[in-house]
Formats: structure tokens, C-alpha cells, sequence
């Protein structure tokens, strides 16, 4: 069995008149959920920061980066495996934090169905801190696919500890500490529409379950849910600096992984102190405007993390995207948005078929550009077809 496979499957599905009920492509993908996303749901997964150049400019560098085709390889079987804190991966994709997986499902349990969606593809999904179901729910969903867990670290560190108590607990093989966004980003469709879902109680499930938040509260958060999410706001996002990686490194023996690095000086900054992985991402244009796309700074991380794995998102929507982010040195691979319209068509089905059309595609591509493996990717590198200056 290949990951391309899933190609043939679609087609003799056809033979029966039976075309894929969600798009195989992300354009086609984006305007169905567009049709069917609730408006404040949709705006506030589909939109970014400012102008959303930064966001745009994420997906569109993709496409300044090539790949050269090798020929006379035998690519008949191909192994996409990798090795990632000491777990062996059947691919190099994952399944990126987003907080509001909970309400991109008509159910309200967008979460579970990610985790479903793992579950079936055997691609790890990194729960957010944010969610509408608590964490060791969600890691019941996942099977035996392993999972991540990523932290908002909170300003309060029993709090922060409990967090990370139970994603150990619960099984999750990483953690993964967001660093961009201690505040949050200026994003106009949301403020247009005075929409932040987690005021209006939306995705705090792991906070309203958690003993050391509930014993924060005078009445449980059933009771009070007001004053349950106004706890929530004043104990959001603590300022991290390089100093609290002992403390961060304290909280489990979980693989430490840094989300949000992109400048080289961080990278060597990171490695320095011990971390397991570093997380280059842009958080897909959320949180800051007029930043360079991610993929663009990815080579300079991936220098600069030597022999520190990388983990990579923003701006992936597809199979060839997935391909040359590798090619540019990326471990593992990062899927955001698509995953997300594909929850709210489909639920884990719907996330599912986007995931499975994405190794597709990568899986397809390796074939014919005769790299066989992760390594040979890596070794045949991209190359810009544009000059960029700076970093
Ligand atoms: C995110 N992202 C994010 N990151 C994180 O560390 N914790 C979170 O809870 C969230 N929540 C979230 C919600 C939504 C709606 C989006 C779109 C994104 C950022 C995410 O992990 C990833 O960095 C981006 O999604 C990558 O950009 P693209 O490829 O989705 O455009």
C-alpha cells in the first residue's frame, strides 16, 4: 500500500459514478467550506492578521521554490517513515494546533473528530490548549496514533503545570509551547465582527476541567460560566523569555518543542538551552503582519537548529507543498487551515480525505521525481526561482 493509492481508489470509485464527496484541492476545498462555514467561524479560521499579506504571502512562496525531477530511480515503493522524538512516523505530516477545531463541527466536537481523523490516517495531531473537549477525551480518540500536546503557557505556573501534568498523563508524546502569542494578533475580520469565541466561552473545556483552574473559581465553572471565562482572560498568555526554558523543561519529561521560531539567532538560542525540536511557523499570518513567509525562513532555521529536528508550518496546502518544505530541511510537516475546512465538511471524514489527498499528492510526486525516500527529498533540496534577500 502507498499513500498514492488513494489516486486509484478515487478513480474506480468513479466507474460507479461516485465522485470524492469534499475536493481533492485546497481552492476548491476553501470555497466549499466558505459555503457552508457559520460567518464567525469561517472568518475567524480563514482570516489573519492586518491585511493578511503575511498569510497570503505564506502559501504564495510556496511557489517560488522548486524541485528538480531525477530520473532512473526505481521508485516502485517509496517510504515516506520518519523518525521524530523517538517515535517511528508512517509520514512526515501532522496535524498543527488549532483552537477552534471544537466549533468547526456543527456537533461541537471538532476535536474529537481531529482526533479521529489521526486516528485513521496515522498522522499525529497536536491538540491546542484551546479546545472544546479536555485533552485526555481527545487522546482517547486518537488510537494508536500518537499525539502532541500544545501549550498557551498561562501566568499561572500551578496552573501551566497542571496543563502539562495531564498531557503526559493522557499519553501525548511531545510538548509543544506556542511563543507568538502571549497577546492576540490585530485581526480585522474578527474585530469587524467583535468575534472572539473564547469570551463567548468557546474552546475552554481544558481550562473549565482543570482542578487548579476550578479551584481559582468561587463556583464551578457550570454555575458562573462568566465569571469562569473573565478567570480565563486574566490568566491568558504569560511573557516567555529565554529564562523560562528550566522551568518549561520542568513542568514533564515530555520532548520540549519551541512553535514559532523563524530567526536563525532564536534557532542557535534554542539549541543552546536543550530543546528537543524547534517549531519554525509564522502561526500561518495570525498573529503578526508584514512578516516574510514562513518558507522562505525555514533554510536559515534549519541551519542555524544543526542537528535539532525542525518542524515546520504556515502556508501548506498541498502534497508539493509538504515535498519541498522537506526538500528545504523541514522533520515534519505542519497542516492547518485545510484540515480544518475539511472538519467542517466533513467532520473526521472530511479531515480525513484531506489528509489522505494531501500524502497523496506527496506520495505521487515522489514517485515520479524519483526520490523514494524522506532522505532523497532532503537530498535533492528546492531551488528558489527567485532571489530573496535579508536572513
Ligand atoms: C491556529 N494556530 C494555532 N497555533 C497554536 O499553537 N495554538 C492554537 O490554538 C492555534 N489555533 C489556531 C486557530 C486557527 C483557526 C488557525 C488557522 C491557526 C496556528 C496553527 O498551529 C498553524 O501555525 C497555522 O495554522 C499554519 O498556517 P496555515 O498553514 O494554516 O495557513
Amino acid at each position: 500500500m502507498h499513500f498514492g493509492d488513494y489516486q486509484t481508489s478515487i478513480y474506480m470509485a468513479g466507474l460507479q459514478g461516485i465522485v470524492p464527496a469534499i475536493p481533492v484541492d485546497f481552492a476548491t476545498l476553501r470555497r466549499r467550506a466558505e459555503e457552508v462555514m457559520p460567518p464567525p467561524v469561517l472568518n475567524y479560521v480563514q482570516g489573519g492578521c492586518g491585511d493578511e499579506w503575511t498569510q497570503d504571502q505564506n502559501a504564495a512562496a510556496f511557489r517560488q521554490w522548486g524541485m528538480i525531477p531525477r530520473m532512473m530511480v526505481d521508485c516502485s515503493a517509496r517510504d515516506l517513515s520518519i523518525d521524530l522524538f523517538g517515535l517511528h512516523l508512517p509520514t512526515p505530516v501532522f496535524m498543527a494546533p488549532i483552537g477552534v477545531n471544537g466549533i468547526c463541527t456543527e456537533d461541537g466536537h471538532g476535536d474529537l473528530a481531529a482526533a479521529e481523523a489521526s486516528a485513521r490516517t496515522g498522522v499525529p495531531f497536536c491538540a491546542s490548549t484551546l479546545a472544546n473537549d479536555p485533552i485526555e477525551r481527545v487522546a482517547e480518540r486518537q488510537g494508536a496514533t500518537p499525539g502532541f500536546f500544545q501549550l498557551y503557557t498561562p501566568k499561572d505556573p500551578e496552573l501551566a503545570a497542571s496543563l502539562v501534568g495531564r498531557a503526559e498523563a493522557a499519553g501525548y508524546k511531545a510538548l509543544v509551547v506556542t511563543l507568538d502569542t502571549w497577546v492576540t494578533g490585530w485581526r480585522p475580520r474578527d474585530l469587524n465582527s467583535a468575534n472572539f469565541p473564547q469570551l463567548r466561552g468557546a474552546v475552554l473545556q481544558n481550562y473549565f476541567t482543570d482542578p487548579v483552574f476550578r479551584a481559582r473559581l468561587a463556583v464551578p465553572p457550570e454555575e458562573n460560566p462568566q465569571a469562569a471565562v473573565l478567570l480565563w482572560a486574566s490568566l491568558f498568555g504569560k511573557v516567555l523569555t529565554w529564562d523560562d526554558i528550566p522551568w518549561l523543561r520542568s513542568l514533564s519529561s515530555l520532548p520540549l518543542v519551541l512553535k514559532g521560531i523563524c530567526h536563525p539567532d532564536d534557532a542557535r538560542r534554542a539549541v543552546d538551552l536543550g530543546v528537543d525540536a524547534i517549531y519554525c511557523s509564522n502561526h500561518g499570518g495570525r498573529q503578526a503582519n508584514g512578516g516574510i513567509a514562513a518558507i522562505d525562513l525555514l533554510p536559515g532555521v534549519v541551519a542555524a537548529a544543526g542537528t535539532t529536528p525542525v518542524l515546520f508550518d504556515s502556508g501548506v496546502r498541498s502534497g508539493s507543498d509538504v515535498v519541498k518544505a522537506i526538500a528545504l530541511g523541514a522533520a515534519a510537516v505542519g497542516i492547518g487551515r485545510p484540515y480544518a475546512y475539511g472538519l467542517a465538511l466533513g467532520g473526521a471524514a472530511g479531515a480525513e480525505h484531506v489528509l489522505r489527498s494531501i500524502l497523496a499528492e506527496a506520495d505521487l510526486l515522489m514517485a515520479v521525481n524519483g526520490y523514494p525516500t524522506i532522505a532523497a527529498v532532503r537530498e535533492a533540496g528546492a531551488r528558489r526561482t527567485q532571489q530573496l534577500s535579508g536572513l
